[in-house]
């Protein structure tokens, strides 16, 4: 079996709060020969194209510095403040510098320049997200031939919010470069599909060798998962079990709601709060009843949307407090820190409702983690936004729109009220439904069709197919 070769801008790392991408990935490359190539997390004053391998938990990872103006240019700026805020349809808080595509460029330059020399030609390659769409265009202008396949986990654009993007065009014809997409729901293939649809016969400059044509690039839909038995196990063991007893203490017989989240715009923290605010001035039942724990450890933190998005939460949570908190009885804990996944696995268990409500999100695993930890007899509900790439997955969740506070309060109530034996069925429909959907299948029917077996045996290359058609 040729090897893989998975690229990302962060590599699995040592640390507890590993993002959902590590996660999902550690497991695929366990399996199979191969190494992860990605950026050390290291900043430098030199540009450095000599990759370094290590050995994380027996993958083999190799990284290169980055210089802290390319850092800057390619991760805060283009990546996460143009790309990642118009992606999910927020140009509102979109900056666009001009320096700044310079940089995403050279970071990707950079990448297949230390990544070239490291390959071999039958080594399939997996690019994984938006900081790295031009990465096909740079190694095939290196001469790679290999087969690629790219993983967006974020939502694909609606096809206004890509025309708002500089140098779109030229983004759209780096996706063209690779063999397979693979985006997370059927709703992010329509919305390429629409763009392609509308790009057609388009070329960069008039320059025919610059024309895109995604006739030989297979878009689809792969929705990730996450490993459910793994929760399940996860949940009840000691690390879980510690952490359930320190928020027993605090509980005292209260139900848990409970919110695990990256401190970022897209998750739309600040309208969960203002539901749960709602849920307790309406239903004064309640107080006393129920605690809101709200996870979110920060992120981005340079970037000022992210520090006002973290401001606007302080505000709201203190409200909440002020308006409901007794000297007895507080109404939440808000904690911006990460946990590591058993800790998590435990509270997902004790919470009687999780609270996934994103404004747009690509999947959330969070919704996957929280089924996958239930106890069957006695499990909690999911209050899951309909704009998650998960409410494509997971039908038996209340889906809310989470822009609508008071449909979320209502759902929130509805939740805390279900009998039993309706939440017992609702979860034996999500868990199959995630069971469905795992990790492993995910990455087997991509890497399947990136890499069907009949094509590994002396097929011609992406690029040989490419120059041809131009002759
Ligand atoms: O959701 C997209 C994503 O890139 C995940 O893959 C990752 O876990 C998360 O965002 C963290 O982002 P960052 O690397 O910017 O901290």
């Amino acid at each position: 079996m040729s090897r893989l070769v998975i690229v990302s801008n962060r590599t699995p790392g040592k640390s507890a709060a590993a993002g959902g991408l590590a996660v999902a990935l550690r497991k695929t490359l366990a399996e199979r020969e191969g190494f992860w190539f990605g950026w050390s997390g290291k900043l430098t004053d030199a540009p450095e194209t000599r990759a370094r391998f290590e050995d994380v938990e027996g993958l083999s990872v190799a990284t290169i510095d980055l210089t802290r103006d390319d850092h800057q240019a390619y991760y805060a700026g283009f990546s996460n403040s143009i790309l990642w805020p118009s992606f999910h349809l927020r140009l509102d808080l979109a900056h666009i510098d001009s320096t700044w595509y310079e940089g995403y460029r050279r970071v990707n330059q950079q990448f297949a320049q230390a990544l070239l020399p490291l390959l071999r030609p039958d080594d399939v390659i997996w690019v994984h997200d938006y900081h790295l769409i031009p990465l096909a265009s740079e190694l095939r202008a290196l001469g790679a031939g290999n087969r690629m396949g790219f993983y967006l986990h974020i939502p694909f654009p609606t096809a206004d919010a890509l025309y708002a993007i500089p140098h779109h065009l030229e983004l759209m014809r780096d996706v063209s470069r690779y063999d397979l997409v693979g985006m997370q729901a059927n709703r992010d293939v329509a919305a390429f599909t629409e763009a392609v649809e509308n790009m057609t016969h388009t070329s960069l400059a008039g320059d025919p060798l610059q024309m895109f044509d995604f006739a030989r690039t297979e878009v689809a839909a792969f929705p990730i998962g996450s490993d459910p038995e793994a929760f399940a196990r996860m949940s009840v063991s000691a690390a879980a079990t510690k952490m359930v007893k320190r928020m027993d203490r605090v509980l005292a017989g209260q139900k848990l709601v409970l919110g695990v989240d990256r401190l970022d715009y897209s998750k739309g923290l600040p309208q969960r709060v203002e539901a749960y605010e709602k849920l307790l001035a309406n239903n004064s039942r309640l107080r006393r009843c129920v605690h809101m724990l709200q996870i979110a450890p920060p992120s981005r933190d340079s970037i000022k949307e992210y520090q006002e998005t973290s401001d606007t939460l302080d505000a709201i949570c203190g409200r909440v407090m002020g308006r409901f908190a007794e000297p007895d009885w507080a109404p939440l804990t808000y904690v911006k820190r990460a946990y590591g996944q058993a800790s998590l696995a435990g509270l997902y268990r004790l919470a009687r409702v999780a609270l996934v409500t994103p404004l747009r999100d690509g999947m959330n695993l969070v919704a996957h983690e929280f089924i996958g930890s239930q106890n069957p007899a006695d499990p909690g509900v999911l209050v899951l936004s309909r704009f998650a790439g998960a409410a494509e997955i997971f039908e038996d969740a209340i889906l809310v729109n989470p822009f609508d506070t008071d449909e979320t309060a209502e759902a929130l109530r509805l939740a805390l009220d279900m009998p039993l034996e309706e939440r017992q069925s609702r979860w034996r429909s999500l868990m199959a439904a995630a069971q469905e959907h795992n990790v492993d299948d995910w990455s087997k029917s991509f890497l399947g069709r990136l890499s069907p077996p009949s094509a590994a045996a002396g097929a011609p290359t992406r690029d040989i197919l490419y120059l041809a058609s131009m002759a």
